[in-house]
């Protein structure tokens, strides 16, 4: 069902770049799939193996109204055979936005609950109610942010070595929401590695002959992300990578006024770029990834000959819903 094989990488060229002597390619996983594109696809791929191994036939899952993940889970549990719920924040505004329409569309039952209810869906008695008005279902919590979400991440790393030869001398960039995608990201990037250092010969595994790995910078674009660390941190625990190296860090600077702001200047840097590149871009994850990476450029952050690639994670929304 995934269609990688559309998955590119996309070099991007301009004088920016060119006076700082950095090169930019955009790894373009919102082609990995027409509806579920992007990050979305690997955090829903190993949640729809494991509720199908539970034999369960409904998903429940909680988002704004206009959440990506609500969107990508009705299109995929559609085309997986699975019933799909969706909790929605706040009141149902009919007419629907695109995205619910397009949700209710693919079979989605929509629930929409109160933010004062919306705040409890971690809570298990919360979850319990939901499960006595609507029967079972496997949970996907928000945002496709659990431990299946992460593993499912790791083949992100898988799809980039495939593409990319000279990815261990490069760094990764990523937009980070929940931190989900780069902690997947990066135990995929340790898990390979690991697996290379253990098909070389031990006479020649010397420092020296160490493989130099990929940095992977992750850039929060909500406001107050550091808690974010200790999440990731705790997932990579959780999947026996090690937390201590330094093979990345989180950028808390770039969030722009926060979650889904987005002021002129990250609009006219969005319409510029795709302009300029013929790229899609939104303004809440990818375009303020960029965004990011291109005040840090300016800033001369990166040594001449620095390698860059920002992974396009997705959420392109219908045009209907573009609130920004
Ligand atoms: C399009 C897009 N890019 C990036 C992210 C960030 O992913 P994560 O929450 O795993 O950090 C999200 C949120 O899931 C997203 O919808």
């Amino acid at each position: 069902m995934i269609t990688s094989d559309h998955i590119c990488v996309q070099p991007v060229h301009d004088d920016l770049l060119l006076q700082h002597d950095v090169s930019l390619r955009l790894v373009r996983f919102d082609l990995a799939h027409p509806m579920v594109g992007g990050n979305k696809w690997y955090k829903l791929q190993q949640n729809l193996m494991l509720a199908r191994e539970q034999g369960a036939t409904r998903l429940l899952s909680f988002g704004g109204a206009y959440s990506n993940h609500i969107y990508a889970l009705a299109a995929a549990g559609a085309e997986s055979g699975f019933d799909t719920c969706g909790v929605i924040r706040g009141e149902l505004v009919t007419p629907l936005n695109a995205t619910l329409a397009f949700a209710r569309a693919r079979g989605m039952q929509l629930i929409p609950v109160s933010r004062t209810d919306y705040r409890r869906r971690s809570d298990q008695d919360f979850v319990d109610e939901l499960r006595q008005l609507y029967g079972p279902f496997y949970l996907i919590p928000e945002g496709g942010a659990n431990e299946a979400g992460v593993r499912g991440c790791q083949a992100m790393a898988t799809q980039l070595a495939a593409r990319v030869p000279d990815l261990d001398n490069c760094e990764i960039a990523l937009a980070c929401g929940t931190g989900t995608t780069l902690a997947g990201l990066l135990s995929g990037l340790r898990l390979l590695r690991r697996s290379r250092l253990s098909s070389l010969p031990p006479s020649v595994l010397t420092p020296q002959t160490a493989v130099p790995r990929p940095f992977v910078r992750g850039i929060a674009v909500l406001k107050g992300a550091d808690f974010l660390r200790a999440d990731i941190n705790s997932w990579l625990a959780r999947l026996d990578s090690s937390t201590t190296d330094q093979d990345w860090c989180l950028e808390t600077a770039y969030h722009g006024g926060g979650y889904a702001r987005a002021g002129q200047d990250l609009l006219d840097f969005v319409a510029n770029f795709q302009r300029m590149h013929d790229i899609p871009l939104e303004p809440v994850y990818t375009g303020k990834l960029l965004q990011a990476l291109y005040k840090r450029i300016a800033a001369g952050l990166y040594a001449p000959g620095s390698r860059l690639l920002a992974l396009h994670t997705g959420g392109l929304r219908p045009a209907a819903d573009a609130v920004w």
